[in-house]
């Protein structure tokens, strides 16, 4: 089973939380206030939440690939 990975460009984030609010197992806020992807906790549940927030994010922060 192929794994997706998420990538929260820091630049672009503007910490808004959708991520967060959509798939808080993966989405953190780091000590910046941005959010942070944590690819150990993404698994064949939380993929679609993952890919949701990608979808979701209002500046297209979240890259998955
Ligand atoms: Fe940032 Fe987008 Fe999440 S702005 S907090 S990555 S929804």
């Amino acid at each position: 089973v192929i794994i997706m990975k998420a990538h929260v460009k820091q630049d672009v984030c503007i910490g808004c939380g959708a991520c967060i609010a959509i798939c808080s197992p993966v989405f953190q806020f780091n000590d910046d206030g941005k959010a942070e992807a944590h690819n150990d906790k993404i698994d064949a549940m939380t993929e679609i939440c993952t890919e949701k927030a990608a979808s979701n994010c209002p500046v297209d922060a979240i890259v998955v690939s």
